[in-house]
């Protein structure tokens, strides 16, 4: 399977799908990287595997549709099968995402539908939650809100802080992504009208999976 990844930052879950495929663990080909930050460590783990790895900066864009435009007219190049999310930092456009709907999944650190947008960790510790987790979705117009396909739940220690709670999760985050990347691959989770399926009777969705990668 064709998969393009976006990130903006450090790339620790496209370096797990990395790993995943040159171990032959999934049967995925990474086909492009791109980010809307030239400085992206997430860049220079694609230049160092040969991946093709290219920056689009949002300033030199009248607007964001014009941004997503040029986006997607990158990825569309590529030919991917599957757009993978991988702490890419910038909303999408609804008219950008509609045509690649059941194609596109993002990763995003709390355990959906509870706390969509950002400082998710600070939030979970905000609210006295005991567990918290990450959650893998497919990307629909709502920020955060496509269906979930898949959660790793970890719980939250008492002298937890934002910093170590999200060290925690991430470990668990990068055996999510790739689990459900080789979901996708194999045809074992998919899309039908607005809905993430399962071709097999024994998956109940969302999965909760909660090995260490
Ligand atoms: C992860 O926590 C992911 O859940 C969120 O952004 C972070 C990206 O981390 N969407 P990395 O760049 O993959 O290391």
């Amino acid at each position: 399977m064709r998969v393009v990844v976006l990130a903006s930052g450090r790339g620790s879950n496209l370096e797990a799908l990395i790993e995943a495929q040159r171990c032959g663990e999934l049967p995925i080909r990474i086909v492009g990287v791109l980010s809307d930050k030239a400085t992206a460590r997430a860049l220079d783990l694609a230049r160092n595997h040969d991946i093709a790895a290219i920056h689009i900066d949002p300033r030199t864009f009248a607007d964001r549709a014009a941004f997503d435009a040029a986006l997607f007219s990158r990825i569309t190049e590529l030919e991917p099968e599957l757009i993978v999310l991988a702490g890419f930092m910038r909303i999408l456009t609804p008219q950008a995402i509609q045509p690649w709907l059941g194609r596109i999944i993002n990763i995003h650190p709390s355990l959906l539908p509870l706390y969509p947008g950002l400082h998710t960790h600070r939030r979970a510790l905000e609210a006295g939650d005991s567990r918290h987790g990450a959650s893998v979705h497919f990307v629909t117009a709502e920020l955060d809100g496509g269906p979930v396909i898949a959660r790793t739940v970890i719980d939250v220690l008492a002298d937890d802080s934002e910093e170590s709670l999200a060290l925690r999760l991430l470990a668990k985050e990068h055996h999510l992504l790739c689990s459900c990347v080789g979901l996708i691959a194999s045809g074992q989770i998919g899309w039908s009208d607005g809905a993430a399926t399962s071709n097999d009777p024994a998956l109940t969705l969302p999965l909760q999976i909660d090995d260490e990668f």
